[in-house]
């Protein structure tokens, strides 16, 4: 049977020292047999021949044959334009769900190992959309702008891969968390997005957390939550979160999963300063490479190594990064080799894996699409435009920007009906304790007389352009209905 091709990428720092011991275990096990792994090439090396990207086309292409990209730890370049590769790999390939799984491990001393509570929670992360699409721009003297996005088949995606992902660990809950008591249009599209999936496994309770609470409750008593799907930023804060809670990033794995390819991680960095020393702890790769033989079907092997890791890990074995003090640290190398020793055992005070029988894999490459899939959930939905904001760079008090304002629409079908200030309503009323900074929505309304769809938007292009001849437009939004249901948020007091 032909072996499966895995994308493999060593990384910077650290990375080649963690990746060869996790490769060694991985050939203990015999997974040489079942896959092959590909070098690409990516990282601080691309980089340095002036590549923005940080990784060659062939990598990109060996990388979209295989489906499945292995990789450690890579080199965010200071400045001069070159990005996160691991940003750049997710969006590019639509790695939607960062699924990340943190367990007390023994051996690993935490504030709640010492006072006998147990963690064992998984947090799913949208990947994609949010504030993390880094769309952002200045829009006066004052004031920067980061749009924060969030779609339906973007929340559909990230929600349905979280509760299969329960399914199949046989999880009878998942929480998501938000913050749908302030951004209700956002994080409460992501919220009712996933009540909605979550019809589709009656088996799981779904449960919905505010995300200060959830924070609040995973440090006094984490045991209340299995699964937790969160949006993206909330989720990355979130998830270092629970990593504190297991000891630290050296203890989390991370799969990166999106519709066609899957990258799997360590979540730590390139540690520089320990980096060639041999002494770099290679925990967080080999369980990211445990997720990924899981992933792969080799079940097998995943379990024999995570048990061997867990038994060597509760007999006192460590790297220099954490245990007990007294008992001298090893090595990277040495530390693999206590693993592979223990190849075929089990931890006694933690529960083991479940070890499946030997098979072979059952990873299938999803086919490569034709060309770029538009998605979406929402179709047939009537729309109209029932007016617009425009935001505007002004140094003038709301009164004296309203009189201009009105004289600008008084022609068309809009009237004024609301100037705010970062958001909180400062005319037709407002509280002198307001400040106001440079940076105004006007919004327009249409005038009683007139009747919602009986005109586009063009009108509202005019009323721009008017607002344009006399004053400085930062950005523009339509105001629309969708269904006969408002499609924008009202300001803070109005
Ligand atoms: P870092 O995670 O590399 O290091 C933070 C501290 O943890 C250091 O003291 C380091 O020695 C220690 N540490 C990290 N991993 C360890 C391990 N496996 N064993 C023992 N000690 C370990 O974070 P830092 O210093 O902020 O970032 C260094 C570089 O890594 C940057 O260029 C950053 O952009 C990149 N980075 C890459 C990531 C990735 O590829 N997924 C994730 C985070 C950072």
């Amino acid at each position: 049977m032909a072996r499966l091709k895995i994308a493999l990428a060593p990384g910077d720092g650290i990375g080649p020292e963690i990746m060869e011991a996790t490769l060694d275990l991985f050939k203990a096990v015999g997974v040489d047999e079942q896959a092959e792994f590909l070098p690409v090439e990516m990282g601080a090396s691309v980089f340095a021949k002036g590549n923005s990207r940080g990784m060659t086309d062939a990598a990109i292409q060996t990388v979209e044959s295989c489906g499945i990209l292995f990789k450690g730890p890579m080199e965010t370049p200071k400045g001069g334009g070159g990005k996160s590769i691991n940003v750049t790999a997710r969006k590019l390939w639509n790695a939607y769900a960062n699924l990340r799984t943190f367990k007390s491990l023994p051996g690993v001393q935490t504030v709640h190992s010492r006072a006998g509570i147990p963690i064992d929670v998984t947090v799913v992360r949208e990947n994609i959309e949010d504030t993390y699409g880094g769309v952002e721009h200045r829009l006066s003297n004052d004031t920067i702008q980061c749009k924060r996005l969030i779609t339906a088949p973007g929340c559909d995606q990230v929600h349905r891969f979280a509760l299969q992902t329960a399914r199949r660990m046989g999880l009878t809950r998942v929480h998501c968390g938000h913050k749908a008591n302030i951004m209700k249009m956002t994080d409460g599209l992501f919220l009712e997005r996933f009540r909605q999936v979550a019809r589709d496994f009656p088996e799981i309770e779904p449960a919905d957390v505010i995300v200060d609470a959830l924070c609040m409750n995973l440090v006094v008593d984490p045991r209340r939550y299995q699964m937790i799907v969160l949006p993206n930023l909330q989720g990355d804060i979130v998830s270092d979160l629970c990593a504190g809670l297991v000891g630290g990033l050296g203890f989390a794995p991370s799969a990166n999963i999106g519709t066609h390819l899957a990258i799997f991680e360590a979540v730590h960095g390139t540690a520089p300063d320990i980096a060639g020393k041999g002494i770099a702890n290679p925990t967080s790769l080999i369980l990211s490479g445990v997720m990924m033989l899981r992933h792969l079907g080799l079940g097998y092997e995943a379990a024999t190594i995570e048990n061997a890791l867990l038994a060597t890990l509760e007999s006192g074995t460590h790297t220099g990064d954490f245990g007990d003090r007294s008992v001298p640290p090893l090595g990277t190398r040495d530390f693999t080799s206590a693993i592979i020793e223990r190849l075929g055992q089990r931890p006694g005070t933690i529960p083991a894996a479940l070890v499946p029988e030997k098979a072979g894999p059952t990873y299938v490459r999803p086919p490569k699409p034709a060309g770029q899939q538009v998605i979406r959930t929402f179709k047939n939905v009537v729309t109209h435009v029932v007016g617009c904001d425009i935001y505007l760079d002004s140094p003038l008090s709301p009164v004296a920007l309203a009189e201009e304002m009105q004289r600008a629409c008084v022609d068309g079908p809009f009237k004024l009906t609301l100037i705010s200030n970062r958001g909180t309503q400062v005319w037709p009323t407002g509280s002198v304790y307001t400040e106001c900074v440079d940076y105004y929505r006007v919004r327009f309304e249409l005038k009683d007389a007139v009747t919602a769809g009986s005109f586009g938007q063009a009108r509202c292009i005019a009323l721009l352009d008017r607002v344009a001849e006399s004053f400085s437009i930062c950005s523009y939004e339509v105001l629309r209905t969708f269904d006969g249901v408002k499609g924008y948020s009202l300001a803070q007091g109005q």
